[in-house]
């Protein structure tokens, strides 16, 4: 089988690495890539939303399966583009159709969902301009902290979460009448604040049946005890103690099999893995957000953690028989600490030497932001290496991240120490 995987993050090598495993591949490209994915396969200059070129890419290499990595080209519609084409339609996408891809490219669209099929969530309205009045008279009804999201895709910038009245009722009117951030603010959700411990849940779905992925936790901000400004993450655990079987039940019969159900019921058709974004709200899981797509960095400690082939999942999904296919997961736990460029999540710099990457044995490091430049690799982005252990807990395989991490140098690295900080686990 040949394999086109789009995007160019820690996430799209975790799935490059698995996928090249597999006993059914024949090529692998991915698109663009960085100079971690070269290690499995093929790099192919072509960004993740240029449909012509990745159809004509497709058609040369005969490819068999595109596995999509970011929401974007999800939510622009590629899974579309490919059915509604001819040449192209035979190609399977792993990755929802641009319906049900809403489900992440609209909080709106999401909440209303949520809503409609009784799944809990934060209780919320929708406002726009024409309603700038209707959300301050929310806000007032309120109590802080108040929670402001932009309807549409804002780069992971568009939630807002402020403790003061008067701040929030700025921020609406900005969002709303001054295109804060752009059209994605032309509706805001304004919703509850709930307080609890967050989670990442995963499946992958055919439309029909589906199976869970281990569950992750993410730790997105800059700072350690979870201070500073947000990232797109720092570091990741799976599993997650907490997540115990009463809580991932909960999950399964409040949150996972109504989800599905809804999209079925809504005549949504949808073929990929869905992330829930949960809260767990003294024990009982909201649903904080959906994503379309695998989570980064929780995808480098779960797709480690998968022993199945992957393939045979893609298979499933394309021609709907996944609940045909065995699942096997690693009993061990899997951590990842992400090392970021001096300066990340504002300006960095890019285009440092990075050393030290040839002498990890046991650890895996995703590479996030690097390139090639013969035979050296350079940082490229503010995320730059996923460096992802095993380990009997916790506490050990952040143990052999650490001591890896060590061993790798760039200019003005930088990494939380205390991934995992809030989680406890059984002594053993
Ligand atoms: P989202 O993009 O919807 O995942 O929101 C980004 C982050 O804001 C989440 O990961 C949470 O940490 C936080 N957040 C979003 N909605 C809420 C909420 N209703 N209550 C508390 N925190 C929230
Ligand atoms: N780690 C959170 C995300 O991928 O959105």
């Amino acid at each position: 089988m040949n394999v086109l995987v789009l995007g160019s993050g820690g996430r799209e090598h975790a799935f490059a690495w698995k996928i090249a495993q597999s006993s059914q591949i024949d090529k692998l490209f991915i698109a663009p890539g960085n100079a971690g994915t070269a290690q499995e396969g093929t790099n192919v200059d072509l960004a993740v939303d240029d449909f012509d070129g990745i159809k004509a890419f497709c058609l040369q290499e005969k490819i068999d399966f595109v596995f999509v990595g970011p929401e974007l080209p999800l939510v622009k519609g590629i899974h579309d583009f490919f059915l509604g084409d001819e040449e192209i339609k035979h190609i399977s996408i792993i990755g929802p159709n641009k319906e049900a891809a809403q489900l992440e490219g609209s909080k709106d669209f999401s909440k209303r969902f949520m809503k409609r099929h009784n799944i809990p969530t934060a209780k919320y309205q929708t406002f726009t301009k024409e309603t700038l009045d209707e959300g301050y008279a929310f806000l007032e009804s309120l109590k802080p902290p108040f929670v402001l999201k932009a309807d549409g895709l804002a780069a992971g910038k568009g939630v807002l979460i402020l403790d003061n009245l008067e701040e929030a009722k700025n921020e609406l009117k900005s969002m709303l009448t001054e295109s804060k951030f752009g059209a994605a603010s032309n509706q805001v959700v304004i919703e509850e604040f709930l307080k609890g411990i967050e989670l990442s849940v995963f499946v992958i779905t055919d439309g029909t049946s589906y199976k869970k992925l281990p569950e992750a936790k993410d730790y997105k901000r800059i700072g350690e005890g979870d201070t500073g400004l947000n990232t797109g993450g720092m570091g990741a655990v799976s599993p997650v103690p907490f997540a115990n079987q009463a809580f991932m039940d909960k999950v399964e019969n409040q949150v996972i099999i109504p989800t599905i159900k809804g999209l079925k019921k809504d005549g949504i058709d949808y073929q990929g893995f869905i992330f829930f974004g949960l809260m767990n709200v003294k024990n009982d899981p909201f649903v904080i957000e959906y994503n379309c797509r695998m989570g980064d960095p929780e995808t480098e400690v779960v797709i480690p953690r998968l022993k199945s082939d992957i393939l045979e999942l893609f298979e499933g999904v394309a021609t709907r028989t996944l609940s045909e296919r065995d699942v096997e997961f690693d009993d061990r736990t899997a951590t990842t600490v992400m090392m970021v460029s001096g300066g990340y999540p504002e300006a960095y710099e890019k285009e440092k030497s990075i050393t030290g990457l040839t002498g990890i044995h046991d650890s895996l490091v995703f590479h996030a932001g690097t390139k090639k430049d013969g035979p050296t690799v350079l940082t490229a982005g503010g995320r730059v290496l996923a460096v992802t252990s095993y380990g009997k807990n916790k506490d050990k395989a952040l143990k052999t991240s650490y001591e890896n991490i060590e061993k790798i140098n760039f200019e003005g690295a930088y990494y939380r120490k205390d991934i995992g900080f809030d989680i406890k686990e059984e002594e053993d």
